[in-house]
């Protein structure tokens, strides 16, 4: 029996992205094999301890060889508590673009969490705990995903990759280490270009690994996974139709079943008004009001005045040139978005935190950043949690602006019987709820306008959740929650990926959903937390978040403003999902 508690030496709180200045060894000893339609994957079988603490569920990790220097980092975790063999294959992606799955796996879902010490802890609300999960670092350069490895270093001011020629590090460079080759053409640069390599990656898996991927085949995502999520599997089910036909021989049908996206950033038109809404009217439901009337006039000018966001915004939906909606989504970021960090100086992604904001925690990065860790995983580069040159290259076509054709595409999946769930933490402002839930009433599946919110049911008998669902398809408004979902509210979100991908009702997980099913409620969710959780100080940089009082220990939580973790502080020009995922 493995202990619950692995031990690692503590490298806390550096400053930067690299915490360890080393050049990673190329790892060898792989175990070679070719998945679906020809995809060559490398893999090893990753040891007890290195994140999942029970020897006897195991986990891989590797590489998915996509293209011709395109290389996708996965990491696999066979499904707990029961036959693996048995249960369904999920993935897990973060968004950015340009943002590691790590992040997911480490803050939010994954089997374990990384302590300000460098423990390892076992994470019971793990989404292990109900299907096989597969976290991949898309596109290439994302995470530990690589074009070519080469020694470098990260410049401080604009995060940007400066290549080496050799692996002595000059005194100019802070730090130096290993780094996928940071080259626009060898990545995507839209939505719409992540999806054929996604596909491949999962081909790749499969084949290599056909004992977990039998059954039903789940995707699950947050933040720029708005955009990913419905133009990926749109993608699948064309690709299923060409198996069906055999244009495609050496391909695999991927027995999609479930969607579900966490805080997503489906359409810029309408999200942009949102934060707005979100700040000055109608506002958040936790009595906060961050700017008086001359920063709330402000904002609405920056939106509605001729010539703002909105309208540069339609002329990038109307004519969809790339140097137009990078132009627009720049405008609408530093503008309108900004307006929060500027004048209230709160996270965008908890609206009840100030900036720099502790949660969720980021320890884990100095764990995969140590040699013992990559050495176990199969490295080839070091770890950073978003990608420079993925955000430059989605930059270049100002996909962030663009709505891609997430709405149709969202229709499609619908139309196809998949299971879809929406979420939105509902203190997050980035992709905040009052967005998505417009996107959600603009998907119009068949009787969701008349459907109504319902308490969602926990094992602990409080209510974290509002759910409005139609057939599969269902829109959820969590409370005391922040971006990243699963951090927050770990219990109700285990409960809820584990009834959609289960078919049943997101509610009570009791009924199995038929296509008449819906709920009955009022037609908007009214519920106020009020403001007893809103932070009115810095919180100290190494404070644990309490997910029962939904707020900071207090123990931990004595205030600092000297705490400041450079890595929150800094913000990319165009910062709309980049930072978090
Ligand atoms: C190489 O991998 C094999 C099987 O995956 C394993 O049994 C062996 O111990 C590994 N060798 C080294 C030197 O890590
Ligand atoms: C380890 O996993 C196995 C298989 O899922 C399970 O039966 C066992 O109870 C787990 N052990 C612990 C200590 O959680
Ligand atoms: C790390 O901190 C945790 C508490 O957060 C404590 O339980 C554990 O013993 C510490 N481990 C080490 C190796 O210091
Ligand atoms: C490494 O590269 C630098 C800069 O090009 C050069 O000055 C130095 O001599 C090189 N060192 C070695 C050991 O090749
Ligand atoms: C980037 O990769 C492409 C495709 O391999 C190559 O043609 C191009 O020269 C590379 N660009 C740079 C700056 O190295
Ligand atoms: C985006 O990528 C596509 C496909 O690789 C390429 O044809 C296009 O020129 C790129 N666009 C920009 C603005 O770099
Ligand atoms: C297979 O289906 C696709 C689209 O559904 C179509 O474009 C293609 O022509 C079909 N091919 C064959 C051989 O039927
Ligand atoms: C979706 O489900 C409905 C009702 O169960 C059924 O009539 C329809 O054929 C299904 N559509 C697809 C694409 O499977
Ligand atoms: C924002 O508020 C305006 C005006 O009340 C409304 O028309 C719009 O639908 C709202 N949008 C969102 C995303 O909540
Ligand atoms: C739903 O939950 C909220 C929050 O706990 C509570 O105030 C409300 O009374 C509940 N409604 C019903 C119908 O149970
Ligand atoms: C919190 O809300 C209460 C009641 O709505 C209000 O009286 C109080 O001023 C608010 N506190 C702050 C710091 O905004
Ligand atoms: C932050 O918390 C740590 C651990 O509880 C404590 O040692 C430290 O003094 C706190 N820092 C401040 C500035 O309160």
């Amino acid at each position: 029996m493995a202990p619950s508690v692995a031990s690692f030496s503590a490298f806390v709180l550096a400053g930067l992205p690299l915490a360890l200045g080393q050049f990673v060894k190329a790892p060898t000893n792989w175990t070679h094999a070719t998945g679906y339609s020809d995809i060559s994957v490398r893999y090893k079988e990753v040891p007890t301890g290195i994140c999942e603490l029970n020897s006897t569920v195991k986990s891989y990790s590797g590489y998915l060889d996509v293209d011709t220097n395109e290389h996708y980092f996965f990491w696999f975790f066979e499904a707990r508590n029961q036959n693996p063999k048995d249960a369904p294959l999920t993935v897990w992606i973060n968004g950015g673009p340009g943002s590691s799955s790590m992040i997911g796996l480490f803050q939010e879902l994954g089997p374990c969490r990384v302590e300000s010490n460098g423990t390892v802890v076992n994470n019971p609300y793990s989404w292990s705990e109900s299907s096989n999960m597969i976290f991949i670092d898309q596109p290439a350069q994302v995470g530990f995903s690589y074009s070519t490895p080469v020694p470098g270093y990260t410049d401080p001011n604009s995060g940007s990759i400066v290549v080496l020629s050799n692996t002595t590090c000059p005194d100019y460079a802070e730090e130096c280490g290993t780094y996928s080759y940071p080259n626009t053409t060898l990545t995507a640069n839209s939505t719409a270009g992540v999806a054929p390599n996604f596909w491949k990656g999962l081909q790749g898996f499969m084949g290599a690994f056909p004992q977990y991927s039998r059954h039903e085949f789940n995707f699950a995502t947050e933040s720029y996974g708005g955009h990913y999520a419905p133009i990926i599997n749109q993608y699948i089910e064309k690709q299923n139709d060409l198996i069906a036909n055999n244009t495609l021989p050496k391909a695999h049908h991927i027995n999609l079943k479930t969607v579900l996206i966490g805080n997503g950033w489906y359409d810029p038109l309408i999200q942009y008004q949102a934060y707005y809404n979100f700040t000055v009217f109608p506002g958040n439901t936790y009595d906060y009001k961050p700017f008086n009337e001359s920063v709330s006039t402000m904002m609405y000018n920056a939106l509605y005045g001729p010539g703002n966001c909105v309208d540069m915004t339609k002329d990038c939906y109307a004519r969809g040139i790339n140097s137009v909606c990078s132009f627009a989504d720049n405008f609408c970021a530093s503008n309108v978005e900004n307006v929060l960090d500027v004048f209230a100086l709160r996270d965008e992604y908890d609206i009840r935190e100030l900036s720099p904001d502790p949660f969720p925690p980021t320890f884990y990065v100095d764990y995969l950043n140590s040699p013992m860790v990559q050495e176990a995983i199969g490295a080839y580069v070091n770890f950073s949690e978003s990608n420079s040159a993925v955000s430059s290259a989605f930059g270049s076509t100002g996909d962030d602006d663009r709505e891609d054709g997430t709405i149709e595409a969202l229709k499609s999946l619908v139309h196809d019987n998949m299971t879809i769930v929406l979420y939105a933490g509902d203190a997050d402002y980035n992709c905040n709820w009052l967005g998505g839930e417009v996107v959600a009433e603009e998907v119009n599946a068949p009787g969701f306008s008349t459907a109504g919110y319902t308490n969602i049911t926990s094992a602990d008998n409080v209510v974290h959740a509002q759910v409005k669902q139609s057939g599969k398809f269902s829109f959820v408004r969590v409370f005391e929650s922040g971006h990243e979902v699963p951090f927050y509210q770990p219990l109700m979100s285990l409960e809820m990926f584990d009834r959609a991908i289960h078919g049943k009702d997101i509610a009570t997980g009791r009924r199995t959903v038929k296509g008449g099913y819906k709920t009955s409620g009022s037609a908007k969710s009214t519920y106020r937390e009020g403001n007893s959780t809103v932070q009115f100080e810095v919180v100290n940089a190494t404070a644990t978040y309490n997910t029962t009082l939904n707020e900071p220990d207090a123990t931990s939580a004595k205030k600092s403003f000297k705490a400041a973790n450079k890595r929150r502080l800094f913000k990319p020009a165009k910062s709309v999902v980049d930072l978090t995922s």
